[in-house]
């Protein structure tokens, strides 16, 4: 049997409508999707600890079958051959995404040969959503809810003085 398994990688930061929904159309194309939040975050200091990332990841995605959430560190190609998976699932919203993610899959490629990117686009009325811009939004007091899962708006409110 021929069985393809995913990850799909990032900081997750925390996870937003427009990351479900690339959770939501990759794991039905392929057999397992690993959701991989990175710990050595590259970003600056994240709003949310990997284990509160991991566990609002894990609750809003319990509804799909195949999907598991997890952790790592170090090069993604080097995860991604301990997990067994054949491919890295990246989400592409706008033009501006691709000169990065283009750099990264073939930066990926040259490090393992093996190892495909999928790129998928999120629904068009996520395009605009990022981590950041939730994260900032929010912080100055401005409505998030259509935009991330309801369990990230408490989680949101509990993390940010003066929001309830
Ligand atoms: O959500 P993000 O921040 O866009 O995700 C970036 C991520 C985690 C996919 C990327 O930073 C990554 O894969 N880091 C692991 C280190 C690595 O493998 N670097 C070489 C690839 S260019």
């Amino acid at each position: 049997m021929h069985t393809v398994k995913a990850i799909y990688p990032g900081t997750f930061d925390p996870l937003t409508n427009g990351h479900l929904d690339l959770i939501a159309r990759g794991s039905k194309i392929v057999d397992y999707l690993v959701v991989a939040i990175l710990r050595n975050a590259e970003k600056g200091t994240p709003l949310f600890t990997v284990p509160e990332r991991e566990e609002m990841i894990a609750e809003a995605t319990r509804g799909f079958g195949n999907v598991t959430v997890t952790t790592f560190d170090g090069l993604l190609v080097d995860f991604a051959r301990q997990q067994g998976a054949k491919a890295v699932l990246r989400g592409i919203r706008a033009i501006s995404d691709y000169e990065y993610e283009f750099q990264m899959a073939m930066m990926n490629r040259k490090l393992d040969p093996e190892l495909e990117t999928l790129f998928m686009m999120p629904a068009e009325k996520y395009t605009y959503v990022s981590s950041r811009l939730i994260k900032g939004v929010f912080q100055l007091g401005g409505d998030v809810t259509a935009l991330v899962p309801p369990l990230v708006v408490e989680r949101l409110k509990a993390k940010v003085p003066g929001r309830v």
